[in-house]
């Protein structure tokens, strides 16, 4: 399909005004006003609908009618922040419309679903961007242009520890929104599809066999402390040692944040709205008495054609909330921290150097080299980069003011809204990185991973691969 010139700013329809349509990237779409412009919204929630739609976009309570009302409204693409059970129907209905669309991952929450929205792609052609924000992270890409380079020789290893962090695991997998399989999607997808497309990224191809192992834990009911009520402000005898006890998180560690995750709570913030937010909704319920299914803890084993081996360990039980990589390679060795930025370089060979493209003229501004020195066993040579966002969007003041430093996907979330607008300029979604495509692996490699988990032992990845749903074998990169 040939796309129509686009001149920025880019008309936006958002669908969904939550975490990600009003905060992650509405925020964006706001302090770039002259890059992109929302011009109408849908959203169930009044409070929300009027904050992201302000006094010039369109309203709209249901997606359905939004999308009804495409043909009169003419944007010049679609965000899809919906819940993940909406997905599916909402992208399918966006793509007959004709129009480029950024869907929030997971793509679809389940294995038919997956398929189905590949049908529609190849059916429509449609230009479907996958909510994959940590491609376009600097740390990420920092990581990927080393290894793209060979600066490490062959891979062997790759290690992702996904550290979700106690009170986020509690806040989104035992209370929130991603607490049950059936209801959103099980845990490995819902939170590790983005370091299943990153392994897969960096292994530059599909996994042979995937494996995994994992339960809920702790979040049962036998769990919960002598005489725990069903909420934490009903009198909780265990109040003072519960790590999870909810007024500490809501009403005093986050007391000056207005945005995610405590907009979840409601349109009032204030101490009190915020109390009776956890005495009346989900987020005060104890969390050994929730409704909750998914895994607290899971270890993914990847097995790849050329000898890599790759695991992926996400836990509930963290005190960071960020990801730990670790790879080793023939020539060399890396160790990154995603939210500091930083990535420590070792090369074996003496000639080893790293690549002109984190060093030289054309190196992203927001990569440093900050030390190289000769301290290996063998005096071989290291090097510490920092790769992080260079600017925080974010205003010291008006509705978008919050804590400094907060690091929405290491800046990922700007990344992707940055090249999606970039793409839909270009007539470029739906191509490379912003491919429908791209994303089909990890979505497979998660629905492999859980089938494996639910006791199938070692699946053979071959009758997955994205190019069993995607025939015009456009895959994966
Ligand atoms: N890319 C990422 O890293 C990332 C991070 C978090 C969440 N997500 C995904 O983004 C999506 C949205 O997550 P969120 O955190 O913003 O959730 P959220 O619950 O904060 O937002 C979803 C919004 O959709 C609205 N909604 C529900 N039904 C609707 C309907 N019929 N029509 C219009 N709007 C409707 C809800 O009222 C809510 O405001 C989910 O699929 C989630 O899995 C992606």
């Amino acid at each position: 399909m040939i796309a129509p010139p686009v001149r920025p700013p880019v008309r936006l329809a958002v669908l969904g005004a939550g975490g990600r349509g009003a905060d992650a990237y509405g925020r964006w779409v706001r302090a770039h006003p002259d890059r992109a412009r929302i011009v109408a919204v849908a959203e169930p929630d009044h409070a929300r609908l009027g904050a992201l739609a302000g006094t010039t976009a369109a309203r709209y309570p249901d997606w359905r009618d939004l999308v009804a009302d495409l043909g009169r409204l003419r944007p010049d693409a679609v965000v899809v922040a919906l819940p993940d059970a909406l997905h599916v129907a909402a992208a399918a209905a966006v793509a007959d419309a004709g129009l480029p669309l950024l869907l929030e991952k997971p793509a679809a929450p389940t294995l038919t679903g997956l398929t189905e929205l590949a049908g529609v792609v190849r059916r429509t052609d449609a230009r479907i961007a996958v909510g994959h924000v940590l491609r376009f992270a600097p740390f990420w890409r920092a990581v990927r242009a080393l290894v793209e380079a060979g600066t490490l020789g062959d891979l062997a290893t790759i290690e992702v520890r996904e550290n979700i962090g106690f009170w986020h695991f509690a806040h989104s997998f035992v209370r929130g929104s991603w607490r049950s399989a059936a209801e959103s999607s099980p845990m490995v997808l819902a939170k590790t599809c983005h370091d299943l497309d990153l392994i897969r990224w960096l292994a530059g191809a599909a996994p042979r066999t995937v494996s995994s192992e994992g339960s809920l834990l702790h979040f049962r009911p036998e769990n919960a402390p002598d005489g725990a009520p069903a909420r934490c402000t009903d009198g909780c005898p265990a109040a003072a040692d519960c790590p999870f006890y909810a007024p500490r998180y809501y009403l005093d560690a986050l007391r000056d944040v207005t945005d995610h995750p405590v907009t979840m709570l409601g349109a009032d913030l204030s101490p009190a709205g915020r109390l009776a937010a956890l005495r009346r909704g989900p987020y005060g319920r104890c969390v050994y008495h929730c409704d909750n299914d998914v895994a607290d803890h899971q270890q993914t084993l990847l097995r790849f054609g050329s000898g890599l081996t790759a695991t992926l360990t996400a836990s509930a039980f963290t005190a960071e909330n960020t990801r730990h990589l670790a790879i080793t390679g023939t020539r060399g060795q890396l160790h990154g921290h995603m939210e500091s930025g930083e990535i420590r370089v070792d090369l074996f060979s003496p000639s080893g150097r790293l690549p002109d493209v984190l060093l030289g003229p054309d190196t992203p501004p927001d990569v440093e080299l900050v030390a190289s020195g000769t301290d290996g066993p063998l005096g071989h040579a290291t090097h510490t980069l920092v790769a992080r966002p260079i600017r925080d969007t974010r205003p010291e003041t008006g509705p978008d003011a919050g804590p400094a430093g907060r690091s929405r996907h290491a800046g990922g979330d700007d990344g992707l809204m940055d090249a999606f607008c970039r793409a839909v300029v270009d007539g470029t979604v739906g191509s490379g990185e912003l491919s429908f495509a791209t994303a089909l692996d990890s979505h497979l490699m998660a629905f492999a991973a859980e089938e494996s988990r639910a006791g199938a032992g070692v699946v053979d990845f071959g009758p997955w691969t994205a190019t069993a749903l995607d025939p015009a074998g456009r895959g994966s990169q």
